[in-house]
């Protein structure tokens, strides 16, 4: 009895180690539409591991391809909310707490 348990134990720690390993990431890198300006290259997977927390960002928009674009369309997003409230605003605190931060220049982030 005792191995049996054991057994469906193991077998347990597989399957839910595998769920985490087969948590879907996205792409390692992005290329952000930052429309006239230029696009947003994104390491988003640097990203990831430096915060941790995937909802820092993904509160605003899903974790689906095209997600800020189609909110914008559809007028849930305004235009640069993301870059504003979420990049910018990010980069800029920890810039002022004396972190390693991100971009805080146009040209640091957009390229043409
Ligand atoms: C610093 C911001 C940020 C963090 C943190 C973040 N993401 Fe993302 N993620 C993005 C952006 C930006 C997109 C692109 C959305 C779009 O295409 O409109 C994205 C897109 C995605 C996609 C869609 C597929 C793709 O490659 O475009 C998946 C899946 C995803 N993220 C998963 C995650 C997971 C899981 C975590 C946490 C481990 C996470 N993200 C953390 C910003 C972030
Ligand atoms: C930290 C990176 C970053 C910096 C710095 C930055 N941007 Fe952006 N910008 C983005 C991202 C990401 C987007 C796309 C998401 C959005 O619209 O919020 C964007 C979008 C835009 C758009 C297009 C909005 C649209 O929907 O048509 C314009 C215009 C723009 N930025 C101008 C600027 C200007 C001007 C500056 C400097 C004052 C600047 N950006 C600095 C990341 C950045
Ligand atoms: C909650 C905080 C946070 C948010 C949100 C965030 N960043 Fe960052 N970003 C950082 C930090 C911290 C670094 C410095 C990372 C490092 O040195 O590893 C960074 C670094 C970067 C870099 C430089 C990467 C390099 O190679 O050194 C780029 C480009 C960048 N961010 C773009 C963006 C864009 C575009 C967005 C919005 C879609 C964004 N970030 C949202 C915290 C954030």
């Amino acid at each position: 009895m005792k191995k049996i348990i054991a057994l469906l134990f193991t077998g347990f720690l597989i399957f839910l180690s595998s769920a985490i390993a087969d948590q879907n990431k996205g792409a390692e890198k992005m290329e952000l539409n930052g429309g006239t300006k230029g696009k947003v290259p994104f390491p988003h997977h640097q990203h990831q591991k430096r915060l941790g927390d995937c909802n820092k960002c993904h509160v605003m928009f899903s974790q689906v391809s095209g997600s800020i674009e189609n909110m914008k369309t559809e007028g849930k997003l305004k235009k640069k909310a993301v870059m504003s409230k979420l990049c910018l605003k990010c980069h800029r605190a920890e810039k002022k707490a004396g972190r390693p931060f991100g971009p805080v220049k146009c040209s640091e982030c957009h390229v043409k």
